[in-house]
């Protein structure tokens, strides 16, 4: 897929107003990964000659998560709109480049294969723009393609300048374009703000191409999902949807099992081996790989966990950086803290017992300290165990002790205070509590011939009287 004589420019420089955030919008994430991430995935097996990102809005921050995936950057201050962004790109474009695909830096779903195809037909047909369009049932917001009567493209007009019958159109603009690039520059310097934001649009670069009498096209995105952009926060939970769904139909592609898959979520670079069952309200984050055979019950979550075969983690389970060997088993309720290992066919909860509520407390404030547990070891409910600490092969440790000293082989750790029963205690202690609430009740008074007060008025007397006796 070479297309040396393609540049690609990531529009990536604005604020993202509409998000209402401190955070620039392209660093915003959705399906477990940055906007503008997602976006450079997505063109990166085009192997075009350089991918250029056009950053301004917390251009430092959006420059560091671009370097290592290989784009350039190149600053947009002011941000004056759109076409000013290409503008900007330009220094930085090599002149053996003959052809751009420009992209919103807000629009993560595109495929690799959309733009393929898009570069292919600007090729083909040999346009001086191609536009990837998309017909989409709600359009409002985005910028529609306008055809002449022949079906040729006209203008693009932003959804603030349309017309009542300008509204009704479905096809949108999805800012991903291919130019021809002398064409662009020959009429993208002359084009003027025309807006109320006095931004350059690059929408406005279509109708000057179609002025001057060039070619324009417009294809059709087969799956309108792709083109789905951002500016609002409902925007990004419609993408992290559909992000969601696809990982979810890739893992069950797979041959794994999730139950209810709606409600479970899977991080981009997870990998699940055939025949595991994840079951429902799990969420697979980061790195995590599971191998074939395992069972993720219900709650859990793993977190850059390493999970060998058949491996089981049980309700409400959270494992996290950590590996669990084949056969081994966790939870019900197990945290699995950082660099835990448990070896083959290893059980929390058998074997060796931890009980519920056990704490390992490795921090002391300055330094992580390991907490060493043998075999055959069993440790009583509510145990803290504090490290530097290590429990021999075959002991035991009381429920509820606070270990701070090492327990040797087959010996009982008890570190609590010793129980004492007192015979009689509770019942001596009720009589004693009746008899006080038996003094302290009122006397009757007795009848009187005049009209008794209102009620509400003698109870506060009452109240008065009683608390001045105290
Ligand atoms: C834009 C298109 C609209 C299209 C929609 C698709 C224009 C004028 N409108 O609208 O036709 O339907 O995308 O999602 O192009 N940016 C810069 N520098 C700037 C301004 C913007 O780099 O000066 C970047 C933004 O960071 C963003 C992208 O360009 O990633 C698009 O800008 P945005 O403000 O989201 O445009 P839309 O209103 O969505
Ligand atoms: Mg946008």
């Amino acid at each position: 897929m070479a297309n040396s004589d393609f540049v690609i420019v990531i529009l990536g420089a604005g604020k993202g107003t509409r998000l209402k955030s401190s955070l620039a919008k392209v660093l915003h994430r959705a399906g477990g990964r940055s906007l503008v991430e997602h976006v450079v995935r997505a063109c990166q097996p085009l192997k075009a000659r350089e991918i250029i990102a056009v950053v301004g809005h917390q251009a430092d921050d959006v420059t560091a998560a671009l370097v290592p995936l290989g784009a350039k950057t190149a600053l947009q201050k002011p941000q004056r709109g759109t076409g000013h962004a290409v503008l900007v790109a330009r220094r930085a474009i090599p002149s053996r480049a003959k052809y751009v695909i420009v992209l919103p830096g807000d629009a993560p779903l595109i495929r690799t294969d959309t733009l393929a195809a898009l570069a292919r037909s600007h090729r083909e047909t040999g346009a001086a723009a191609t536009i990837l369009s998309a017909e989409i049932d709600n359009p409002a917001g985005y910028g529609r393609i306008v055809r002449n009567d022949d079906g040729s493209v006209a203008a693009i007009v932003e959804d603030s300048a349309l017309n009542d019958d300008q509204r009704a159109i479905r096809e949108i603009n999805s800012s991903i374009y291919c130019f021809t690039l002398g064409k662009l520059w020959s009429c993208l310097g002359s084009l003027k703000p025309q807006n109320v934001h006095k931004e350059i649009y690059l929408t406005d670069a279509i109708a000057a191409l179609r002025q001057k009498g060039e070619n324009v096209q417009a294809i059709l995105a087969a799956d309108s999902d792709e083109v789905l952009g951002c500016n609002t926060r409902a925007d990004l939970a419609a993408v992290d949807a559909v992000f969601r769904r696809r990982k979810r139909a890739a893992i069950m592609d797979a041959g794994v099992t999730i139950e209810m898959p709606e409600t479970v979520l899977i991080d981009p670079e997870v990998v699940v081996g055939a025949d595991t069952r994840i079951e429902p309200c799990v969420q697979l984050l980061g790195k995590t790989r599971i191998g074939a055979g395992c069972t993720i019950r219900t709650g859990s979550i793993l977190a850059d966990a390493v999970l060998e075969e058949n491996v089981v983690v049980k309700p409400h389970s959270m494992v996290v950086a950590s590996h669990l060997s084949r056969g081994a088993q966790v939870g019900p309720f197990a945290h699995i803290r950082e660099h835990a290992r448990l070896e083959e066919n290893a059980r929390v909860g058998a074997g060796t017992n931890i009980g519920a509520g056990t704490i390992t407390c490795n921090y002391d404030g300055v330094h992580k300290n390991p907490t060493t547990i043998g075999k055959r070891v069993f440790i009583g409910s509510d145990t803290a165990l504090v490290a530097p600490v290590r429990v021999g092969d075959g002991a035991y440790v009381g429920a509820g002790s606070v270990i701070t000293e090492n327990v040797p082989a087959d010996a009982l750790g008890l570190a609590r205070g010793r129980q004492v029963n007192m015979p009689g205690w509770a019942a001596s202690r009720r009589r004693q509590m009746a008899a006080i609430a038996k003094a302290a009740k009122p006397r009757p008074r007795k009848k009187s011939k005049r009209r008794a007060p209102a009620r509400r008025s003698r109870t506060r007397s009452r109240r008065v009287k009683r608390s001045r006796k105290r």
